[in-house]
């Protein structure tokens, strides 16, 4: 388990970047923003608003529906999803900057109405007032190790038959201690199960019809490309953030990208209903 705090990853540093990448599209600190216009840089998962389009179609969301978004980060898959499908939202976080950025975002977007930011641990237990029909979580499981907790909020959380749709890590291959130090400390992910270990977790808490489709070249290539542009673009990059926060992000995406090359990490979509 990683002993360094979250918020010292490299992509939960330097929040205020996002003023920085608003300042280049011509949209002022305080101005009002378009879902559209915060795509390229609130969604902290892999494949963009694609992967939360299929998020959308898998768990058939529609303007009746209640969806918790567990690990909400700056809130942009719960912003797209709202407006996108007309959804209610309630997006939590546990990192009360970031929180608070995609509070703010909301507000900025319009979406006040639709989108609910709470700041706060899945490992608590549910929001008050559960009974949703469907959980989404992208990218967030990776940074919990107890499963069982987990799960068995994620099971309070939902009505009978509510559904969710993660996309997580899963294991590939052991892999390598200093690989495996890596993925702890500077992904802060503490524990990788592998694909039918992660199915099992599910299952003892409740859920059915579990599928876990397998997305490990998938991200594989998305990582490395994101890498390459970002090296591409790290001049433009530094102008923009400065020398330190470039640093930072570098060495995140430079990890991720080679842990995804081979070294046993590997990439899940998982869907699954309550029974
Ligand atoms: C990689 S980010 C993804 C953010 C967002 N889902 C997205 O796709 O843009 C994972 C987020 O999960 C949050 N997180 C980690 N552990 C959590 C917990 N126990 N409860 C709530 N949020 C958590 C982190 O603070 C981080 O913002």
């Amino acid at each position: 388990m990683s002993e360094a705090k979250l918020e010292s990853m490299g992509l939960y540093r330097n929040i205020d970047r996002v003023d920085a990448d608003l300042a280049a599209l011509g949209v002022g600190p305080d101005d009002p923003v378009r879902v559209d216009q915060l795509t390229s840089f609130d969604q902290f998962h892999y494949e963009g608003t694609a992967a939360v389009d299929d998020a959308a179609l898998a768990l058939g969301l529609g303007p009746a529906s209640r969806v918790l978004d567990i690990g909400s980060g700056l809130g942009g898959p719960a912003r797209y999803l709202a407006d996108r499908t007309g959804c209610a939202v309630t997006a939590l976080e546990l990192q009360p900057e970031l929180h608070e950025a995609g509070q703010r975002l909301t507000s900025r977007a319009g979406l006040v109405g639709q989108v609910v930011h709470l700041n706060g641990d899945i490992l608590s237990g549910p929001p008050d007032g559960a009974g949703f029909d469907a959980i989404v979580s992208m990218l967030c499981f990776l940074h919990i190790a107890d499963r069982t907790t987990l799960f068995a909020s994620c099971a309070a959380a939902l009505k009978p038959g509510g559904r969710i749709f993660i996309d997580d890590y899963m294991q590939l291959a052991p892999l390598q201690p200093d690989a495996a130090t890596a993925l702890a400390e500077i992904v802060h992910c503490p524990y990788l199960p592998d694909a039918a270990t992660y199915a099992a977790h599910l299952t003892s808490a409740g859920f059915v019809d579990i599928e876990v489709v397998d997305k490990s070249d998938d991200w594989s290539a998305f990582v490395g490309a994101r890498y390459d542009a970002f090296r591409d673009g790290r001049d433009g990059l530094v102008r923009r953030y400065g020398e330190p926060t470039v640093a930072e992000l570098d060495t995140f995406y430079g990890t991720v990208a080679e842990l995804f090359d081979g070294a046993g990490l590997g990439g899940a979509r998982i869907t699954a209903r309550l029974s």
